[in-house]
């Protein structure tokens, strides 16, 4: 058998082991403990995206090793970039970038490959991305991605289910409304506008703390960008940009997740290297529900303090309550006294997890965008079955406050988006083990 024959069962071998791993968690034990942020996968990406506007070397560091980057790193060799992997830093070179284009087999795996539409299109002046098919969550369309190059003069069509981009001359500053907030969409966009010439306006745009964090690595790199954050953004194009060295913010998301690890558990988690005025919405909620909340410049704490009281939640675009967040709420409250309202406004298919949680014992009722919450339920361990990333979230967390033992399924959602979860709850004294 010849040596790449061997490499590629060697990688299917390992790829099929990983997707049937599960976790095994006992429930029952309150967490205590320190656990430490990863970078933020959702700004990983696109700035792993934004390295394609340069000749020159990027360094970017606090890079989170999950599958999603991972992928988009295949992704940027796919393109012509070097990258180079060392730990939570990776350096890329996209001195040339001779294949502008984002194929089905890669972008079928994560949608966020479409983040590259818009540096393809500005470095090339031209782009061949295959569409996002959906996803568990929704139906997840670019629309307002390709409305928005349009605005900036690619000519797009769309054929054989890709995207076709071109600016033969570059592209030119334009002015964007989005219809709707969408943040890979103000991504795309603002890593288009950064190369255009003239001035670009983004009205509508995302204020994640992702979409900052994006232009801040682009100002390194030269970009001339004001309002980022707000919901007008104004960008002056420029010819060229240079290199740059830039460590991303911490994973908000992340950090929400073992917050409410804490307070599910009845427990006392000290979460570092986190940014507390990223998740107010988050820590603001939970306070009215009953737990203890402290927080510093880089760090928060959660205690116990009495019994966990329903609150009402609806997601929004931030500052908002993060819909990333809502799955891992909702197990939360079922281990509230009342009645909880949860709302999800952003996704039209973001409420698999309720089924699995009524499975281990939750009273939950989904109707349509809304789902009812009656607390308190006891939670009993049962085998349950991810469905995508959040979702697994909050399966887990669930498992780690029910009786007796749960069999959590297709774990390779959480791989996604969570560095070493396992490993960081175990930290925490969660009686919790991966199997294959
Ligand atoms: C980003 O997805 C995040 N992913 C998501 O995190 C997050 O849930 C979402 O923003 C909302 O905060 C990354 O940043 C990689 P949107 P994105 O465009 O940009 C609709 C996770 O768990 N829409 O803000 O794809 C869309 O269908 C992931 O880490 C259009 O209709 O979300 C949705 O209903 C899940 N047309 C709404 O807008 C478009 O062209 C908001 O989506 C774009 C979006």
């Amino acid at each position: 058998m010849g040596a790449a024959v061997a490499a590629r069962r060697a990688v299917t071998a390992v790829a099929a082991e990983k997707i049937m791993d599960k976790l095994l968690i006992r429930g029952g034990k309150p967490l205590e403990g320190e656990v430490e942020t990863s970078g933020a996968k959702n700004s990983a990406l696109p700035v792993l995206a934004a390295s394609l506007l340069t000749s020159e070397p990027v360094a970017l560091r606090r890079i989170p090793r999950v599958r999603d980057i991972a992928t988009m790193e295949k992704l940027l060799r796919y393109n012509g970039a070097s990258v180079d992997v060392d730990g939570d830093t990776v350096r890329i070179q996209a001195a040339t970038v001779p294949n502008p284009e984002a194929p089905y087999e890669i972008v079928k795996t994560m949608r966020a490959s479409s983040l590259v539409l818009g540096p393809l299109v500005a470095r090339t002046g031209r782009a061949r991305v295959s569409m996002p098919g959906g996803c568990a969550i929704g139906a997840r369309p670019i629309n307002l991605h390709v409305a928005a190059l349009e605005k900036l003069g690619a000519k797009i069509f769309q054929e054989h289910g890709y995207v076709e981009a071109r600016a033969d001359n570059g592209l030119r500053g334009g002015h964007v409304k989005f219809d709707r907030i969408t943040v890979t969409g103000t991504e795309d966009i603002i890593m288009a506008a950064v190369l255009a010439d003239g001035e670009t306006v983004i009205e509508n745009a995302a204020r994640e703390p992702e979409v900052v964090d994006v232009a801040s690595l682009l100002t390194r790199m030269g970009a001339r960008i004001d309002g980022a954050g707000t919901s007008t953004i104004r960008i002056q194009g420029v010819p060229r940009l240079g290199g740059a060295d830039h460590a991303i913010i911490p994973d908000r998301i992340e950090a929400g997740t073992f917050l409410i690890a804490g307070a599910i558990t009845g427990g006392d988690v000290l979460v570092r290297g986190c940014a507390p005025e990223h998740l107010m919405a988050t820590i603001e909620l939970m306070r009215q529900s009953g737990s203890s909340i402290e927080c510093g410049p880089d760090w928060m704490r959660v205690r116990k303090n009495g019994k966990l009281r329903s609150v009402d939640m609806k997601t929004m675009e931030f500052p908002g309550f993060a819909t990333d967040l809502q799955a891992q709420f909702m197990a939360l409250m079922t281990q509230a006294e009342g009645i909880s309202f949860v709302e999800e406004t952003i996704f039209e298919n973001r409420f698999m997890h309720a089924p699995e949680l009524v499975r281990m014992g939750a009273n939950i009722r989904v109707e349509g965008r809304k789902a009812i919450v009656a607390g308190v339920t006891p939670l009993s361990g049962a085998p349950v079955t991810c469905s995508d990333l959040r979702a697994s979230a909050s399966l887990i967390l669930a498992a780690l406050v029910a009786e007796g033992e749960s069999v959590v399924d297709r774990i390779y959602h959480v791989d996604r988006g969570y560095e070493g979860l396992e490993r960081k709850l175990a930290g925490l004294g969660a009686s919790v083990n991966r199997v294959a």
